[in-house]
């Protein structure tokens, strides 16, 4: 199993194991519209493969936190695992990688909207503890925040995202 950065010969895969993962194509066409953004982050869109085939993927891209100041943070999703691979490891070990490349980075924040029993295991916790809002109008447990090393306190706000996510 190896981890590494998506190139543009990967789209297609890409959109499979989305459309397969979440069985629909809303996540598949999110991806597509942050890679056609000032979002996008190259370095942290992440891929499994196995045997040369793309069995899982992430993607981190840039988001807004806005309080006192508008600071750029990182939203992580969409994660997709491709049915027949799940639940053996490959997303826990994609994530973890994810986090700590951006932790590298210099990356002080990462959100997620997402399921706690999962994400809590990576150190993602709910946002209200940091004084940071959700958009959304979600149980409070759903969306979550992962400090990195960067993490400063004046970290708190309203998350903002670009339009595209709010299609998905
Ligand atoms: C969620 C997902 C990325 C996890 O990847 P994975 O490789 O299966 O995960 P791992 O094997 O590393 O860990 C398994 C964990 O996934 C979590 N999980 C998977 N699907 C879940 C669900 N529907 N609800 C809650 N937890 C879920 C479980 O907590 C499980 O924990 P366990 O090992 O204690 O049973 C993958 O199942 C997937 O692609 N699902 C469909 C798309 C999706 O929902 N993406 C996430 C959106 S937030």
């Amino acid at each position: 199993m190896q981890i590494r950065v998506e190139t543009t010969q990967d789209y297609q895969q890409i959109a499979e194991v989305n459309t397969l993962a979440f069985g629909r194509e809303n996540e598949a066409n999110l991806v597509t519209a942050i890679r056609n953004s000032h979002f996008y982050i190259p370095e942290l869109s992440l891929v499994v493969e196995i045997d040369n085939f793309i069995v899982a993927h992430l993607m981190f891209s840039y988001i807004h936190l806005v309080g006192e100041e508008r600071l750029r943070v990182l939203s992580l999703a969409p994660v997709a695992v491709m049915p027949e691979f799940q639940k053996q490891g490959i997303g826990s070990a994609l994530i973890r990688h994810g986090l700590e490349k951006a932790n590298a980075m210099g990356e002080a924040l990462a959100v997620v909207l997402g399921y706690p029993l999962f994400y809590n295991r990576f150190g993602f916790v709910s946002s209200v503890i940091y004084g940071i809002k959700s958009p959304f109008d979600v149980p409070e447990d759903v969306f979550m925040v992962k400090v990195l090393e960067n993490f400063q306190a004046k970290y708190q706000g309203e998350v903002v995202y670009p339009p595209a996510f709010l299609r998905v």
